[in-house]
């Protein structure tokens, strides 16, 4: 009999035949969250989990779920899984790291530039007819090529932006991380600059948020940070809800503290701050920065690479006895001694 899979979440047919060559696989064909109660029904007796940033991975689903032995995630983003959990467990977790770099980089980039240049705003004013006549300041933004950039969270995607920012339009780069970059990985992107968290805020003409969400990250943008902020700056959000306050955000672009933003994510999506929703200045995307058709696709495949090194037994594919290729707790579960896969 082959171990029972589940898919959390409408994925590409492509993928579910894959896992159907090694797993008897339940796929969900709605492009709908299950309740966590009904995740937990549909996870009796599957050894392994494909699932998306909107699941939630915690204690008291692994407790329900005990035949759980590997939870593959297609997104990047690992902040709905409790790994700490999956490892005294013995669960494997992995996520899709490197396939959506390039993809979300520039996604960040045209949201960036679309709040800068009033993108938006220009063509919400378009469509309502209210185009009459060329104007020597209509819709006047701000300039991104030769300004700084300031990029908050220097990851794989952060590195990415500064790339496109320094070599592609002349920018300085400024940058806040944990960690700094060796030399030689900052002269490669442009001579980019470690700095502190209030020296980029004050420095950044266009700043990109790209750090992970955890509980040391909450709000790490509210009112005292936005407060620092040159009036002629732009901030651009893709890392994930939660890490900008977003009722402090709203409050900065309508007093003109800041001067437009940019999000693609947002605290308790897919609902949206009804402030945000009101504001010309500010451009509102659904969570989409890694949606090209293609990085889609790759972020799934890398999915189920993973469940199929971790569950597909000897000889099942090209990935089957091959360690997970992403694993994010590979070696915390051999140290809890629990390492069954
Ligand atoms: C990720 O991969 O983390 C993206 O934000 C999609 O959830």
């Amino acid at each position: 009999m082959k171990p029972r899979v589940v898919i959390a979440r409408r994925v590409f047919p492509a993928v579910i035949e894959r896992l159907q060559t090694r797993f008897d696989v339940d796929a969900n064909d709605a492009d709908e969250v299950w309740p966590q109660a009904q995740l937990i029904q549909r996870l009796q007796g599957a050894t392994g989990v494909l699932i998306t940033s909107g699941e939630r991975i915690d204690a008291p689903l692994l407790a329900a779920c005990p035949a759980l032995r590997a939870v593959c995630s297609m997104a990047v983003g690992h902040d709905n899984i409790d790994i700490a959990a999956c490892s005294a467990r013995g669960v494997l977790v992995s996520n899709a790291p490197g396939v959506l770099t390039e993809t979300t980089a520039d996604f960040g980039f045209a949201l960036m530039m679309a709040a800068a240049r009033r993108i938006g705003e220009a063509e919400r004013f378009l469509r309502r007819g209210e185009w009459s006549r060329w104007g020597v300041d209509l819709f006047a933004g701000g300039d991104v090529h030769g300004s700084t950039l300031g990029v908050l969270g220097m990851g794989r995607i952060g590195q990415a932006l500064a790339r496109r920012g320094a070599l592609g339009f002349g920018m300085a780069v400024r940058y806040h991380n944990r960690s700094r970059l060796p030399a030689d990985m900052e002269a490669a992107l442009g001579g980019a600059r470690w700095v502190s968290l209030n020296d980029l805020l004050r420095q950044a003409d266009h700043l990109v948020i790209v750090v992970p969400y955890s509980p040391s990250t909450h709000h790490l943008i509210g009112e005292a940070e936005l407060g620092q902020m040159k009036s002629t700056a732009t901030l651009t959000h893709i890392a994930r809800g939660g890490v900008v306050d977003d009722a402090a955000l709203a409050a900065a672009l309508r007093e003109g503290r800041i001067a437009a933003a940019a999000l693609d994510v947002f605290e308790g999506e897919p609902a949206v701050h009804a402030d945000l929703l009101a504001l010309p200045n500010v451009v509102l995307t659904p969570h989409m920065a890694s949606a090209s058709a293609a990085t889609r696709l790759a972020m799934a495949h890398l999915a189920a690479d993973n469940l199929l090194a971790a569950l597909g037994g000897p000889g099942g594919g090209s990935q089957a006895g091959q360690p997970p290729p992403t694993a994010l707790n590979a070696a915390e579960r051999v140290a809890h001694g629990k390492q069954v896969i």
